[in-house]
């Protein structure tokens, strides 16, 4: 059936493969993004994006500055209040694994706040938590780096295919809402360290130095609480993969 899908975040890295997917399958897709003139935390453009929509993928992410609790409550608010009076019947949403296990980490709050707040929307709702995306390397390898040298954290993760989540975010839309999608991972657990080394060498970077977080979220990083569960669906492309598709 063709469904006509609005994805919250549709121009970012997931959000743009659920995007994609979608338009394959020939549903009909509306983005909900600043840049395609709707802010949902402002609530501008929301109305007029969202009349006919059936599903809702909230892929939707803080830019620098962001508040995450308040910024994903507000989204949250903005799709459900809005996507209420337009009759929407479904909200998927793209959460992380293991973020309630770490939630002194005001990224991770954030997205606690966004699993609550969509629970009490009376909007039936499905929560998919994903694992970090390979690209998270990159993240890392930017955001660590002190004058010449780069740092990443001995994190255990179980890295997952972007395009393989968008596939799954899709899947989500398609179906009945679930309240609580299984989680989803790539196929194998990683050293973030690792990661981030092999990234460096791809990228002709130089050496990447262990760096020990503090706080809750470095003891989640380091003790597995960010790893899937048993009962996890797992994705393909390893990130040994990923990096050599990278040229
Ligand atoms: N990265 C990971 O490894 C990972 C893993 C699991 C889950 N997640 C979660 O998945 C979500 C998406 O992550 P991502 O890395 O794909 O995000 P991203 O690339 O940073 O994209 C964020 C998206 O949100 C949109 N956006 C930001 N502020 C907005 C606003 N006020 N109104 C409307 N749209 C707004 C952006 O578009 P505009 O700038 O045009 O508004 C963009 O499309 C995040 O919530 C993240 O926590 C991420």
């Amino acid at each position: 059936m063709t469904l006509r899908i609005a994805v919250a975040g549709g121009t970012g890295q997931a959000g743009s493969e659920a995007v994609r997917v979608a338009r394959e399958r020939g549903h009909d897709v509306v983005v909900l993004a600043r840049s395609a003139g709707v802010d949902l935390v402002t609530g501008r453009g929301a109305r007029d994006a969202l009349v006919g929509v059936d599903v809702v993928i909230d892929a939707s992410g803080v830019s620098p500055g962001d508040d995450p609790t308040a910024f994903h409550q507000a989204v949250t608010r903005t799709l459900t209040e809005t996507g209420k009076d337009a009759g929407i019947r479904h909200l998927v949403v793209l959460s992380i694994v293991g973020c309630d296990r770490a939630a002194g980490y005001p990224l991770y709050a954030g997205k606690v706040a966004q699993e609550q707040a969509t629970q009490a929307s009376g909007i039936p709702f499905t929560i998919a938590r994903t694992t970090q995306f390979h690209e998270f390397a990159t993240l890392i390898w930017r955001m660590g780096k002190r004058g010449p040298l780069h740092f990443a954290p001995r994190m255990r993760s179980q890295p997952v295919a972007v395009r393989e989540v968008g596939e799954h975010l899709v899947h989500l839309a398609e179906g009945e809402p679930l309240q609580r999608a299984p989680e989803f991972a790539g196929p194998r657990e990683e050293s973030v360290l690792d990661m981030v080394r092999a990234y460096a060498k791809a990228a002709g970077g130089g050496p990447v130095l262990p760096v020990r977080m503090g706080g809750e979220f470095g003891r989640a990083q380091r003790d597995g609480s960010l790893l899937p569960g048993p009962h996890a669906k797992l994705g393909h492309q390893t990130y040994a993969e990923w990096i050599s598709a990278l040229g």
